[in-house]
């Protein structure tokens, strides 16, 4: 066996590492006896070297075995993966559209990573819904009710933890085949046959253009199929803000209204397409257009929206919630801003809204930060909207002694994150590229 050194120093000379030196150098991380020099002198060389797609899956399997792992007799069990955005809260119209379609969806989700929010900490505006529900119970509510969500565990691939927040200080993140490890090994934990990845680009996104969207979308994809599993890319636009709001209690609010039938395009169309993959990977449709046609009953029967009602009920959620909104953490004032030109809005730069948001407290600075809920913004116009001087483009929800900032969002949104232009311009489709691949499973 080759000696830690020997390894990096072989992956910095850009050969190829063997399934036995990548699991021997994971396991002797774990266990401490290679310490945090050698890994990110080893990420380092990753970054700067790469990986194949057979190294990217041994990485992966070694993050995956690190950890315990969930299994599902059913085919039917599919989830969806998103690869960060700002004001997405696709899943939770998504997964109640799926499991209503007779879809097992066993969620592990994130909290907020970046500029980029977590759909863990958006449900917890949802008074009492547990997302730290043990494994087994975990499971009992996917068996249940076809669907559960929790957020990542010490249990789950625990090797990526500890790598992630190395990465994170080593500028070893922006990497397609360790991104590609880390999202997989945390995705496979959870047992499913099928996934469906929504990769997303644009100034609100990780990945900034469609080249590395589609870099990532196929390392995902590539890694999928040798685990023998069912797997559908989708590519969609993020270079604007996923619906209406942005903030935790406001996109809980905005997704079951868009399960009660009353949300905003964007959000509705790309939720029924992601449902409809996973309808379609989990065989209860036999085309697309049939998935798409039974996602979209699902929500205007009003089936998808009891399935979230079961899931808020069994993990200790408030469940009035889901009729009077008034019960959600808001903050106790708001500021409109308003458009100084006559136009077109031509981009709303997500990124940008993002930052703010964590600027309010709707956001982590530093680890371990409570996120304010009740903060956030609600757009009233979107890009290729017809705007006229004086015209509200966006509220700001925000606490009395938040002024200072909330007049610096609004110089910055005026001057430079809301664009103007005098004619109407193309828009980029919100869903760029969409692409099956079957596994053996
Ligand atoms: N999300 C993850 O889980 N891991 C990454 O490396 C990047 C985004």
């Amino acid at each position: 066996m080759k000696t830690p050194y020997e390894i990096i120093a072989k992956k910095r000379d850009g050969k190829k590492l063997t399934q036995v030196e990548i699991e021997y150098f994971l396991n002797n991380f774990l266990n401490k006896k290679i310490g945090e020099g050698q890994m990110a002198a080893l990420l380092m060389a990753i970054y700067l070297k790469g990986l194949t797609p057979q190294e990217t899956f041994f990485f992966t399997k070694a993050m995956l075995d690190s950890g315990k792992n969930l299994s599902f007799k059913k085919k039917s069990v599919i989830d969806k993966h998103s690869t960060g955005g700002v004001g997405d809260k696709t899943s939770f119209v998504l997964m109640p559209i799926a499991a209503a379609c007779g879809i097992q969806v066993p969620m592990i989700a994130g909290r907020a990573l970046g500029h980029t929010g977590g759909t863990i900490d958006k449900i917890e505006s949802i008074k009492g819904f547990k997302t730290n529900l043990n494994l087994k119970k975990f499971q009992s509510g996917v068996l249940k009710n076809n669907l559960a969500l929790i957020g990542q565990t010490k249990e789950i691939a625990p090797a990526d933890g500890l790598i992630y927040s190395l990465r994170d200080v080593t500028g070893t993140i922006e990497s397609i085949p360790l991104i590609t490890a880390s999202i997989m090994s945390k995705k496979l934990a959870e047992g499913a046959s099928g996934y469906v990845m929504d990769v997303k680009y644009g100034s609100g996104a990780f990945m900034p253009d469609l080249k590395s969207a589609k870099e990532l979308a196929s390392s995902l994809e590539k890694i999928g199929i040798l685990f023998n599993k069912n797997i559908m890319t989708v590519i969609s636009d993020m270079s604007q803000p996923l619906g209406n709001y942005v903030g935790h209690s406001l996109e809980i609010f905005e997704a079951i209204e868009t399960l009660k039938g009353h949300g905003p395009k964007d959000l509705t169309d790309l939720s029924i397409e992601l449902a409809a993959g996973m309808i379609y990977l989990g065989g209860k449709a036999k085309d697309m257009t049939l998935a798409r046609k039974k996602a979209l009953k699902a929500l205007t029967s009003g089936k998808a929206l009891e399935k979230f009602r079961e899931m808020v009920k069994f993990q200790g959620g408030n469940i009035k919630f889901l009729d009077d909104y008034r019960l959600f953490e808001m903050a106790e004032t708001n500021t409109t801003v308003k458009s100084r030109k006559s136009g077109f809005v031509k981009s709303i730069n997500a990124g940008a809204i993002g930052l703010h948001l964590i600027a309010l407290g709707g956001g982590r600075k530093f680890l371990g930060d409570k996120i304010d809920h009740g903060v956030g913004f609600h757009f009233h116009k979107k890009v290729g909207d017809k705007v006229k001087k004086g015209d509200s483009l966006l509220t700001i929800f925000h606490h009395n002694k938040q002024r200072q900032v909330v007049t610096e969002i609004e110089q910055d949104i005026l001057k430079k994150d809301i664009k103007i232009s005098s004619k109407k311009e193309n828009q980029s489709p919100l869903i760029y590229k969409r692409k099956v691949k079957w596994g053996r499973s």
